[in-house]
């Protein structure tokens, strides 16, 4: 089969998603995700509820997602599968599936990177064409779980050259999120409550951290301790300052991430980059990116909101690459919970 016919069907199960998709020569056909409300009332995710829904929803999320792409699944030409980092009980669910339709199916396997995958999914095309990134560009992969700052020099070709030293940015939104009282994942309602919001209303400290890493636990503890020190004045405090709060939180977060992205293109040269991860779907980072982007003359490539929060596509988008450099995996490949 050449490039353009290559059918791959992505599995991701790393998290609190089990997602299915199938892109046929790099374009989505279907991309079909099932997320978990059992984490809900408990503030965050739940690693055993996480494996048992992703046992519930497999099966069925492989067959919608086949359906939707109007395929049979003696069609697929290579099975796609997210090994790590996450849950290492929910990624052994997607990867006992994953392992056992290759067999079935006598089709190659292939093992992702997570977090490889959220870089490439730039590339994913769909209804909408966009132009395809160009090497080398620079990546700030977002998410609940990470945070980088990767020189892209090809699709399996990166290097980080900086991370958050503590928690991820998408935890700050959390963790934020959750001491404002607001259920998890707290990111897309800080987001929401932001917009009617004054970001400058609270100052929050700039951590002082050297070269193109990040800190975000120190805006955690602040921001915990400027909450709790107003609501012991005043029990309204936090509804009556809620949009101004989260507005401050967000900003705060943006102005460290954009500073660094910043510092990234300028230091390598690199006068193209992108952001991608959960908390790409921000709008206030999306807004903020685009008008740095526009300052420095630089491109700038941010993904669909689809494809910015955990997906399949994105699996199957490495899945196509990783196949086309020949890189697979056995049989009995096992999932791995930290590189
Ligand atoms: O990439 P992702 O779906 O999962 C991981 O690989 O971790 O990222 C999830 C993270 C969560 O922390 C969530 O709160 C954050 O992305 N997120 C957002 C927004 N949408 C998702 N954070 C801020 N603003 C948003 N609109
Ligand atoms: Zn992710």
């Amino acid at each position: 089969m050449s490039q353009g016919t290559l059918t791959v069907l992505g599995i991701e199960s790393s998290c609190d998603e089990t997602a299915a998709a199938v892109l046929v020569g790099g374009v989505v056909r279907s991309n079909v995700i099932a997320g978990q409300e059992v984490h809900r009332a408990w503030g965050g995710v739940v690693p055993e509820l996480a494996s048992r829904a992703h046992q519930e929803h497999i099966v069925p999320v492989v067959d919608e997602a086949l359906r939707q792409a109007g395929i049979v699944k003696e069609s697929i030409d290579v099975v796609a599968f997210t090994q790590g980092p996450g849950l290492i009980g929910a990624l052994l669910v997607g990867t006992c599936f994953a392992r056992s339709l290759a067999q079935a199916l006598g089709k190659p396997l292939v093992a992702v990177d997570h977090l490889k995958a959220h870089v490439l999914a730039h590339f994913i095309q769909d209804t909408e064409t966009r132009p395809a990134p160009i090497f080398p560009f620079i990546n700030l992969t977002v998410s609940g779980g990470h945070t980088q700052l990767i020189l892209v020099r090809g699709p399996l070709d990166m290097e980080v050259l900086g991370t958050t030293l503590d928690d991820a940015a998408g935890e700050a939104f959390d963790k934020g999120a959750k001491i404002l009282g607001l259920p998890y994942p707290g990111g897309p309602l800080v987001d929401q409550h932001a917009r009617s919001g004054d970001g400058k209303r609270f100052k929050l400290p700039v951590p002082a951290v050297q070269g193109l890493d990040m800190s975000f636990s120190g805006i955690k503890t602040a921001f915990a301790n400027l909450v709790r020190k107003n609501v012991a004045e005043d029990a309204d405090f936090v509804e009556r300052e809620l949009s101004h709060l989260c507005a401050s939180l967000q900003q705060q977060i943006v102005d460290i991430l954009l500073r660094k992205l910043q510092k990234a293109g300028r230091t390598h040269g690199v006068p193209r980059i992108g952001i991608s991860g959960g908390v790409s779907a921000n709008s206030a980072l999306r807004e903020q990116a685009t008008a740095l982007a526009q300052r420095e003359q630089w491109e700038l490539y941010l993904p669909p909101f689809a494809y910015c929060t955990d997906n399949a596509a994105m699996i199957a988008m490495a899945g196509h690459f990783l196949h086309l450099a020949g890189v697979h995996a056995s049989l009995e490949t096992m999932p791995v919970a930290r590189w």
